[in-house]
């Protein structure tokens, strides 16, 4: 520690710490502009300077290093008077109309003016100045008023330290400096991503929230958990009453740390939208007009029909889908009603659609199925491995900690047949990018660890000590075989041999390797080989269990991870245990006071083929639009045509909803009392900022219609759910409501023997044990290019839209994405006679949909690319019924297709 005197005071403070910071640990604010503890320091406004005794002149505190023996003055006269000057500069060129300015009772420069006693401005308000200066208002969430602009740089560091697109920068010298987005063009025009890290940055009234210039300030706080990706960012939200002001991202947030993306931040708006139904429906028949009934009446009205199948076609007639945009809570009841009020195990999740095969792969060899590190942990990596993800458009606020590695000089390994953002952006160059055929991931996989295994890159001690060595001894001889050469696989994958054994040696040798996915590795045929696969490498490369290595999957929706934790599966109960385990299900049967069916239940794909057979005739289905997300809808429509009873429970009628019979209306996270678990195992809460705009919590609807299945079920709260969690759900048992509400968020396993939760996975050991490697024999899918369909379709997904679009396309945010494209490369454009903005067909042998093209070169020769964000452009109505072979999630990611100009 440093000691030093300040007014008088001595101060002891880590080395490092700035004469400001240290000022502050005192008790003492030296006032300030161009500082603020989110960014570096600048030393721009030079109202902070200090008298430093021995120092000649005043040096500016935030950019000043504290020093042994050091003793500091924050006030004497001629530093007051220099503030007063300072200050006296910056309102000689700033508009007076703090009365009617939106930031009045929130603005840095009247706080400081204040704080220095500004009194006057002696140099007037003719001479030049930038009061004129036009307004940007192009980008629909915020404002920028040059006029109020102090110049501070803030904006433009947020811009470049916490969000990493740089975007921003201060053009011009002295009088005529000044803010600039781009080249010079406005916000909307420019690369900026409307993160808004530089609003949030921002001292004055120049960037600000529009919804604070239109409702004022707020005058309420709640903290709660963003409801869109698996990042999972924390947040307070700002209200006025019930109606969010301004949502900002929680500097206390383990997942985010105070950063956020423009979904989280500004597009909350769909939560009072006006299409959201807010009345329970009924209807006989498909094709009658819905009638708005009372709860009781919709829930008996269920309820009837859920009996009548299964009396006319026996128990597993009938089944239950959950949802990951639910809570943990919300989750938890329905697959409990599934077993414990229809008597069977059909129950199943939309994360078999997306992220299944991770839950199989890591629990196969590592022994529990879930991600290895917590973000942070990325900042300690030394290479970084990015496969079938697109963190900057799917994952943003974990992006930019992974850009500000990178900028630090981590190297990149970006594995995807697409040039995402990351392989080339501002001071980040990927070094290797393997731009593989769709559908080849296990045979570059298998290929980088035969580079390990024959170049002697083992790390001979870590599968010693951790590994199973038998399962070892076999796997290395299989991937020794000449066929994963990667000159072996080169034709195979397109992936040039030198490049990828150049990718391997860096992966084993670059010090800390880590390696996050996303859905381009587990949406294929052989989605979960290729998990298999990539813990296969973690382990031999001795990556896994430490900071800065590890798996990591990149979970879609905010709560994938819990969805799955809490018993969703039709195998397993909460906690990854199998049904057909009785001791396990002995402890839910006392718990529940209930006998549960000891075999598996159906799987999504399994309910939909029986229900197309006749066997399976009614489904609740909680926040998931099966029409339009899952795979091959032609099929999924003509399952729900099929059923005597579809009960949808979501926000939105949504394209599922047509079929449905049962509405019952579901509640926006403001209105959601719960947790959400993200892609680092982090529990969150989720606090209500109103009570729920239908009237019931949606866990409190499924408890009724349990109970009027004849099994009943409530709670007083969602707190005594996650109580019951806690106490059925081992790696759950050290959570509660009130331990949450004390520590902000918990990493599960969180027991008591790590009460504190678990930041980093299998440190000291597996938690199965040993490390288990598994074989990954690559086998091709059977989904393959032929004459009539030359290309391959593969899927992702946008920076300002969301999946189905359900939330985004009713905000602001459709300004960026008002509608799907299909990326093609100017090879296959050209020789189809397509320019970009032509409407192309795109035909599978499933069907074909019509969107409008853009050429370019993100894509290779041979693939095509598009988002399946509107029901227009129906996506999923050209993917097929291929799945992967251990988890039936869906290919989407490789689909032969044909494009052909149209009309
Ligand atoms: S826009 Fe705001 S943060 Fe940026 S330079 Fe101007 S006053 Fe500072
Ligand atoms: S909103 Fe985000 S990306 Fe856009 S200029 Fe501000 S900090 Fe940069
Ligand atoms: S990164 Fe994900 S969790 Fe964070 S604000 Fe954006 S959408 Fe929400
Ligand atoms: S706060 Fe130190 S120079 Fe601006």
């Amino acid at each position: 520690m440093i000691t030093a005197r300040i007014d008088g005071m001595e101060v002891a403070v880590p080395p490092g710490t700035s004469v400001l910071q240290a000022a502050r640990a005192a008790g003492v604010n030296i006032p300030k502009l161009c500082a603020t503890d989110s960014l570096k320091a600048f030393g721009s406004c030079r109202l902070c300077v200090v008298e430093i005794e021995g120092r000649k002149g005043l040096p500016a505190s935030c950019t000043t290093p504290l020093e042994a023996g050091m003793v500091v003055r924050t006030q004497s006269p001629t530093v007051a008077r220099v503030r007063r000057n300072v200050m006296e500069l910056y309102i000689s060129d700033h508009p007076l109309d703090c009365l009617t300015c939106a930031a009045n009772g929130d603005c840095e420069l009247q706080d400081m003016a204040g704080a220095v006693g500004l009194r006057e401005v002696r140099y007037g308000y003719d001479g030049a100045n930038h009061l004129q200066a036009q307004k940007d208002e192009s980008n629909p969430y915020f404002s920028f008023d040059p006029a109020k602009c102090i110049v501070c740089s803030r904006c433009v560091r947020a811009c470049d330290e916490i969000q990493g697109t740089l975007a921003l920068s201060i053009t011009d010298r002295g009088f005529a400096s000044k803010v600039a987005a781009g080249m010079e063009e406005s916000f909307l025009e420019s690369e900026c991503v409307s993160c808004g890290a530089c609003v949030q940055a921002c001292p004055t009234a120049t960037l600000i929230e529009k919804t604070v210039i239109d409702a004022g300030q707020p005058d309420r706080q709640v903290k709660t958990t963003c409801a869109y990706c698996g990042v999972g960012c924390s947040f307070v939200a700002e209200l006025k009453g019930t109606d969010v002001v301004r949502m900002t991202p929680d500097s206390s947030g383990g997942a985010n740390e105070g950063h956020s993306c423009v979904k989280g931040r500004f597009a909350w708006g769909y939560a009072t939208h006006p299409d959201r139904v807010l009345r329970p429906m009924i209807r006989e028949r498909i094709s009658d007009d819905w009638r708005q009934v009372s709860w009781d009446e919709a829930i008996a009205f269920a309820a009837s029909r859920f009996q009548a199948i299964q009396a006319a076609h026996g128990r597993e007639a009938i089944g239950g889908v959950t949802s990951s945009r639910c809570t943990n809570e919300e989750v938890y009841v329905v697959q409990k009603m599934v077993r414990a009020a229809f008597h069977n195990n059909n129950v199943d999740t939309c994360a078999r659609v997306c992220h299944s095969p991770t839950g199989y792969g890591l629990k196969q060899t590592f022994g529990t199925s879930a991600g290895t590190q917590d973000f942070r942990s990325v900042a300690h990596a030394d290479v970084i491995v990015v496969i079938g993800a697109n963190p900057t458009d799917a994952h943003p606020v974990f992006a930019s900690r992974m850009k500000r590695r990178l900028r630090q000089g981590a190297k990149l390994i970006v594995i995807d047949p697409r040039r995402i953002d990351l392989v080339r952006s501002p001071h980040i160059t990927a070094t290797h990018h393997l731009q593989l055929r769709p559908g080849t991931n296990v045979a570059v996989i298998n290929a980088l660890a035969h580079v390990i295994v024959t170049e002697g890159l083992v790390n001979e001690t870590f599968v010693q000590e951790r590994c199973d060595t038998v399962s070892f001894a076999q796997w290395r001889e299989f991937i020794a075989r000449p066929e994963h050469a990667p000159e072996a696989t080169e034709s195979i994958t397109g992936v040039p041999a030198a490049e990828l054994r150049a990718a391997a040696r860096l992966y084993a040798t670059g010090g800390n390797s880590a390696i996050y996915y996303g859905l381009g590795v587990t949406e294929h045929s052989q989605g979960s080989t290729m998990v298999l696969g990539i813990a296969n490498l973690a382990m031999v490369a001795g990556q896994v269990g430490r900071e800065g290595t590890g798996v990591n999957p990149l979970r879609g929706q905010n709560n994938v991870q819990g969805s799955c934790d809490m018993g969703s599966f039709p195998h397993e109960l909460p906690g990854y245990r199998h049904i057909s385990d009785s001791a396990v299900r002995g402890v839910f049967e006392s718990a529940w006071q209930v006998s549960l069916d000891p075999e598996p239940g159906l799987r999504i794909p399994n309910m939909l083929a029986s229900a197309r057979g006749g066997s399976f005739r009614g489904m609740f289905i909680q926040g998931e639009d099966l029409a339009q997300s899952d795979p091959d809808t032609t099929h999924v429509v003509q399952a729900l045509e099929a059923m005597d009873c579809v009960v949808v429970q979501d926000l939105f009628l949504n394209e599922t909803a047509k079929y449905a019979h049962v509405f019952l209306p579901g509640t926006a996270f403001l209105e959601k009392d719960g947790t959400f678990t993200n892609a680092e195992r982090r529990i969150n809460r989720v606090r209500p900022t109103s009570p729920p705009r239908s009237g019931l919590h949606e866990w409190e609807a499924v408890c009724r219609l349990a109970t009027a299945m004849g099994y009943p079920m409530s709670y007083p709260s969602a707190s005594a759910i996650m109580d019951e969690i806690a106490a059925l759900t081992p790696s759950f048992s050290g959570v509660s409501f009130a331990y949450l509400d004390e520590v902000g968020s918990v990493q599960w396993p969180c027991t008591a023997e790590t009460p504190r939760g678990t930041r980093i996975m299998h440190e000291q050991g597996f938690v199965r044990g040993k490390g288990r490697f598994l074989l990954t024999q690559y086998v091709p899918t059977d989904e393959r290019s032929t004459r009539r369909y030359p290309l391959l379709l593969t899927t992702g997904r946008i920076l300002s839209q969301y999946n189905v679009g359900t939330q985004t396309r009713r905000t602001a945010n459709s300004t960026w994405h008002t509608e799907d494209v299909l990326e093609i490369h100017p090879h296959d454009a050209e020789l189809r006679g397509i320019g970009t903005g032509d409407g192309v067909q795109l035909a599978s042998r499933k069907g074909a949909i019509t969107l409008h093209a853009q050429v370019t070169d993100r894509v290779p020769e041979g693939i095509v690319y598009t988002t399946f964000h509107h029901p227009e452009a129906a996506a999923n109505v050209v993917t097929t019924e291929y799945s992967d072979w251990a988890t039936n999630c869906p290919e989407y990611k490789v689909t032969a297709v044909e494009v052909r100009p149209v009309d």
